[in-house]
């Protein structure tokens, strides 16, 4: 068993802890915000010094605020406690690990990204995205931890605003919203086209493979010969979306339009169950 301390307690680092309990992990937890203690399970340790957190911890995955200057400033304080061979890894969405690494002087090389998608208790990816400054250590025992808490981590080539699949995810995002923009889809439209569409397929084989199947006996290379000349003319006539006001408002109203009379607890658990039944249908598949 492993002493994991997850700093930042609240949408990703409630849902971290969940998943270090469930794989047999003491978890000692630490957070500011008033109440912090009283949203977690019983089985979690809960301190109020992050130091405290990350003096006994053999891995530290940080939660906070999603800020470069908290995140240096939480960040000296674990390296400071942390034993020197402890993985600090950060959540961080977006911010570079290299950046992130410079908040920890005097252990910069046990610093990476090991960024989870929410919920992190459900979704297995983890992308673990070395700075400059990171060991491979440390990459090596990032690696064997998600795994060994049933994730898949995928180590990223390079440091890229966003990793990997936030990419992916704004690219998405970025025509969707043109298409409201332009007023020629609603948010219901767009979500409908991914649920009912390519979505089921994604969590099967991903884009690029389900395009090799496209292809039949010809494969992808069949489908670039044959369909990348329209998608080339596809491309073109993608949008590059403002953000205005209006438009959020108009993406707002829609999107309450779409969900109704659903609130969120019924759309979280609409969502958990069918991540958990393609986790469960692969895991049947893999057998
Ligand atoms: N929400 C997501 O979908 C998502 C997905 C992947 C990664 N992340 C990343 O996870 C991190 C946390 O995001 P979140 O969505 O859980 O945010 P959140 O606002 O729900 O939680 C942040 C928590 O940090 C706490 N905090 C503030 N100062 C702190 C300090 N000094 N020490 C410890 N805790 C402190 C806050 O009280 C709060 O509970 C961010 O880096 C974010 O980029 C978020």
């Amino acid at each position: 068993m492993t002493r994991v301390a997850v700093v930042g307690t609240g949408v990703i680092g409630e849902s971290w802890a969940r998943l270090f309990l469930a794989h047999g992990h003491d978890v000692v937890a630490t957070d500011p915000a008033p109440g912090a203690a009283e949203r977690l399970p019983d089985a979690v340790t809960f301190v109020e010094d992050p130091a405290q957190a990350a003096a006994d911890a053999d891995f530290v995955q940080e939660n906070g605020p999603e800020r470069l200057e908290v995140k240096h400033a939480l960040l000296a304080v674990l390296d400071a406690a942390a034993r020197p061979d402890v993985v600090i890894a950060s959540s961080s969405s977006a911010l570079r690990p290299t950046d992130l690494a410079r908040g920890a002087p005097e252990h910069p090389e046990r610093v990476l990204v090991g960024h989870p998608f929410n919920p992190p208790h459900l979704v297995p990816l983890v992308e673990v995205v070395p700075g400059e400054a990171t060991s491979e250590a440390a990459v090596g025992a990032a690696m064997a931890f998600y795994a060994g808490v049933g994730r898949t981590p995928l180590r990223l080539r390079a440091e890229l605003p966003g990793h990997l699949a936030n990419r992916l995810q704004a690219a998405l995002w970025r025509e969707a919203y043109s298409l409201v923009e332009r007023g020629v889809a609603t948010v219901a439209d767009i979500d409908t086209a991914i649920t009912d569409g390519p979505g089921l397929r994604w969590a099967g084989v991903g884009p690029i493979t389900g395009q090799h199947l496209s292809g039949g006996a010809g494969g992808l290379a069949h489908v670039l010969e044959h369909l990348h000349p329209g998608t080339e003319a596809l491309w073109a006539d993608l949008g590059a979306p403002t953000m205005t006001p209006e438009l959020a408002q108009r993406l707002v109203t829609q999107v309450t339009e779409a969900v109704g009379d659903a609130g969120p607890d019924a759309l979280l658990a609409r969502r958990d169950a069918v991540i958990r039944a393609a986790l469960t249908a692969r895991s049947t598949e893999d057998r």
